[in-house]
């Protein structure tokens, strides 16, 4: 199952990304692939994992030079294989990196879509931490997604933009299964707070992840947290929404 959240920056999508990937573990449904496609990747610091290789750190060339025997399609599955971090606590970690600077990350972001629907065999879980904008999106990265989780904060600006994503996410057509919106942060500022019409039309309002005060003892790294209130939110969120 591939699963990706979405949203406007700061809204809280590594968060809830990196919590999702908690719950899978915690319920043993490994391996999961965490996709960190944000060009400013933050993923691995959420899940205590240095990733110091990514997709954009492959360079056209590499492609192009395909050894003979091996076809351009298996090569850069070889090559992408390799930006895989492996860890050994039930996930993996694949950054995208940036799309400037001298690669060819434009180019491959056609392969690179055959990629991830290829590797998402391989594990159970696919969990693709977008960036802010919605340029993965409409680069058709997240193509083949059975959950879309679109992550707002409980404010009327948050839900514009939430909207917004969910446009381009259907002028994409429909293989998208499922978007949902998710309200993170519910009681961050109750007098912003929009009263009762959290919503966004036509599309499914999931649940509302809580405001948390994170402790002063609170680690970054998210699986190390013994428990945080959120994670109950969560977890209702992903059972209705069918994922647990
Ligand atoms: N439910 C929550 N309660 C309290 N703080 C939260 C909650 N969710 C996220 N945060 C905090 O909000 C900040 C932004 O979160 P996060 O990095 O997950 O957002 P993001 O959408 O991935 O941001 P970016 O667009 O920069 O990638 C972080 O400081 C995070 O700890
Ligand atoms: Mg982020």
């Amino acid at each position: 199952m591939i699963i990706a959240v979405a949203g406007k920056g700061g809204v809280g999508k590594s968060t809830i990304t990196a919590l999702i990937i908690k719950h899978l573990i915690k319920r043993g449904q490994t391996p999961v692939l965490a996709v960190d496609a944000d060009p400013n990747a933050n993923l691995g610091y959420y899940l205590g994992v240095e990733c110091d290789v990514s997709i954009s750190d492959l360079r056209e060339d590499e492609f192009k030079n395909n050894p003979t025997g091996i076809s351009k399609v298996d090569w850069l599955d070889l090559k992408t294989q390799e930006c895989i971090i492996e860890t050994n606590s039930g996930f993996d970690i694949l950054v995208m990196g940036k799309p400037e600077g001298p690669g060819c990350y434009c180019a491959v972001n056609n392969l690179l879509r055959t990629f991830i629907k290829k590797i998402g065999q391989q594990y159970k879980f696919v969990v693709i931490d977008n960036e802010a904008g919605l340029e993965h999106i409409s680069r058709r990265t997240n193509e083949e997604v059975d959950v879309l989780f679109i992550v707002a904060e409980p404010t009327k600006i948050s839900l514009i933009a939430a909207e917004n994503v969910k446009k381009t996410a259907e002028a994409l057509g429909s293989k998208i299964k499922n978007k949902y919106l998710l309200i993170n942060k519910k009681g961050i500022d109750k007098e912003k707070e929009p009263s009762n019409n959290m919503n966004i039309s036509g599309l499914e309002t999931i649940g509302y992840v809580r405001y948390n005060n994170f402790s002063s003892n609170f680690d970054n790294n998210i699986l190390n947290n013994k428990y945080m209130e959120i994670e109950k939110d969560i977890e209702g969120i992903l059972n209705k929404a069918e994922v647990l």
